[in-house]
């Protein structure tokens, strides 16, 4: 079955999620204020707000109810914020009215990230925008996303808390979005967990990983648990081993220096791919709450036995070293394969192999799994490999996009970032990392990564547009990977 039909037989789960039929069923009216912290950053540019602007297009996002301010240290007019942000909204939309309108919803505050005065005066916008705009039955609703240094986040949620947090007595509230990477290893996750758990309230806090929003990984839970072909399938008696890769065929391109300090662990695998894992591996919750889906994803966490080295192969591509903000002697690595083992009753014996890579052959993110050879195999001299069910997370989801839209009678896919900010107004925490799974996704790479930092551990060199380091494939080859 190709990863597309199994949407069309689901189109009811899928409702739920998305967009054109849940218009309507936003739960809360009244004043929103979303404020982007580090608004003249790349992510913001990009990401957060091209994604604010389609849920507006899309109606989501109310003219007389919404407004967004942007907030950063850079001294800018906003009109000139309006500018930088203006090329990134989809691309066909240029001059439309659309775009104008949607601009003039954004309004700019400059101040620092550990001052009173500059949260006061976002304070003051945010609340002379509700004072406009609020009757008197209404909430105000106030969003922050942080798009920021990971490092200024315990500074800036104190200055939240103290100056901006929603006034309104007739409910209403103030919720917090922070972008990975959060922490760089066990401890320091949960200090930054601490220091914004004193401040916030877990409902209050949405950490934020891209990869839960997408297409086909929000799916996940329907090809698994909905769908009487694969539930007899998925387990240790069927499946051989499991493959999670995400390549990219560029490297760091300009994120060097935030790259070096980090690595493709920290970067792609603690969290984009064990997210994907978790979906993947985890046992069937009680219900689609949001708190029975984390609770089945931290156990699957809690039940991942420590990394062999063993059964890790790390690379760094070539040239990778010339960007100027990177030393010399780096030895974080670009490039990442590893098996991870879950010890219980459904996978005890098979093998999760994550691999990640930049500047590798080819951009795309693949869940590959391969299940155990036919017994008595009449095929087997045809040489026809073994039974491989394969879903492309990307970039095909143009192409499923395709299929789904038409089997959907004209659905709009929302893009991950999109599908994540929506929930967030709407108070669905179901794709966002819980803190106990985050503090259960660290301990599983902590000890690898400080031997990494220590310089135990060195990667392998491989050439910009190749696989990888041969090595890796060696690797999968003894997990029990057949090339098909
Ligand atoms: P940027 O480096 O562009 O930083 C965003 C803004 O933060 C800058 O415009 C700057 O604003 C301010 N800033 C930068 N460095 C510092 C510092 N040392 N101290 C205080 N303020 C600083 O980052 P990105 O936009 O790329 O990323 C933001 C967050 O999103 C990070 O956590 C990142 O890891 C995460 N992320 C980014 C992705 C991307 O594609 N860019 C993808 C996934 C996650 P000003 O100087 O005006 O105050
Ligand atoms: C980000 C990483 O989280 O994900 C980047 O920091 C990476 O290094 C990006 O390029 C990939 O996202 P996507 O959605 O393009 O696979």
């Amino acid at each position: 079955m190709a990863a597309g039909e199994w949407h069309r037989e689901k189109g009811d789960y899928l409702k739920n999620e998305s967009f054109a039929e849940d218009k309507g069923n936003v739960p809360e009216t009244g004043c929103l204020s979303i404020i982007v912290l580090g608004a003249s950053g790349d992510l913001a540019k990009k990401k957060t707000f091209p994604a604010l602007f389609n849920l507006y297009r899309q109606g989501f996002l109310q003219l007389n109810e919404v407004h967004i301010f942007g907030y950063a240290r850079t001294k800018i007019s906003d009109d000139e914020l309006r500018n930088r942000i203006q090329g990134y909204l989809s691309s066909g939309n240029e001059g439309s009215e659309d775009v104008s309108k949607f601009l003039q919803l954004i309004k700019y505050v400059s101040g620092s990230y550990d001052a009173a005065e500059g949260f006061q005066a976002l304070d003051k916008a945010i609340s002379e925008h509700e004072t406009s705009r609020n009757s008197s039955e209404e909430s105000s609703r106030r969003l922050f996303y942080l798009a920021l240094p990971p490092s200024v986040y315990p500074q800036v949620c104190k200055m939240i808390k103290n100056y901006c947090t929603t006034k309104s007595d007739l409910g209403g509230w103030t919720r917090i979005v922070v972008e990975k990477p959060f922490g760089k290893d066990l401890a320091s996750a949960e200090e930054l967990s601490s220091q914004i758990g004193e401040l916030f309230n877990e409902p209050q806090i949405y950490r934020i990983d891209h990869y839960l929003g997408k297409e086909l990984v929000q799916n996940l839970l329907v090809l698994r648990f909905a769908n009487r072909f694969f539930l007899p399938l998925w387990n240790r008696d069927n499946i051989d081993n499991v493959q999670i890769v995400f390549r990219e065929d560029f490297g760091t391109e300009g994120r060097g220096g935030y790259f070096d300090e980090y690595g493709i662990i920290r970067d792609i695998i603690q969290n984009h791919l064990l997210q994907v894992l978790c979906l993947v591996a985890m046992e069937k919750p009680v219900s689609l709450k949001p708190e029975h889906i984390r609770d089945e994803k931290v156990k699957v966490l809690q039940s991942v036995v420590p990394i062999k080295d063993e059964e890790v192969v790390l690379g760094q591509y070539e040239g990778y070293r010339d960007d100027p903000t990177v030393p010399d002697n780096s030895n974080t690595p670009t490039f990442a394969t590893m098996v991870l083992r879950i010890h219980n009753e459904r996978w005890e014996g098979v093998p999760f192999i994550l691999k990640a890579g930049k500047a590798l052959n080819s951009r795309k993110a693949d869940i590959r799994v391969q299940f155990k050879d036919v017994p008595g195999d009449i095929f087997k001299s045809q040489k026809q490999g073994r039974n491989e069910f394969v879903i492309r997370l990307q970039p095909s989801e143009a192409i499923l996009h395709e299929a789904y839209g038409q089997a959907t009678w004209g659905v709009v896919i929302p893009e991950a970032y999109e599908r994540l900010i929506l929930d967030t107004i709407r108070g669905d925490q179901q794709h966002f990392v819980r803190r106990d799974e985050l503090k259960a996704a660290w301990e599983i790479f902590t000890p690898l990564l400080h031997r990494i930092d220590n310089g135990e551990f060195k990667p392998i060199a491989y050439k910009p547009g190749s696989r990888g380091p041969a090595e890796a494939d060696e690797l999968l080859e003894k997990a029990g990977y057949v090339q098909t």
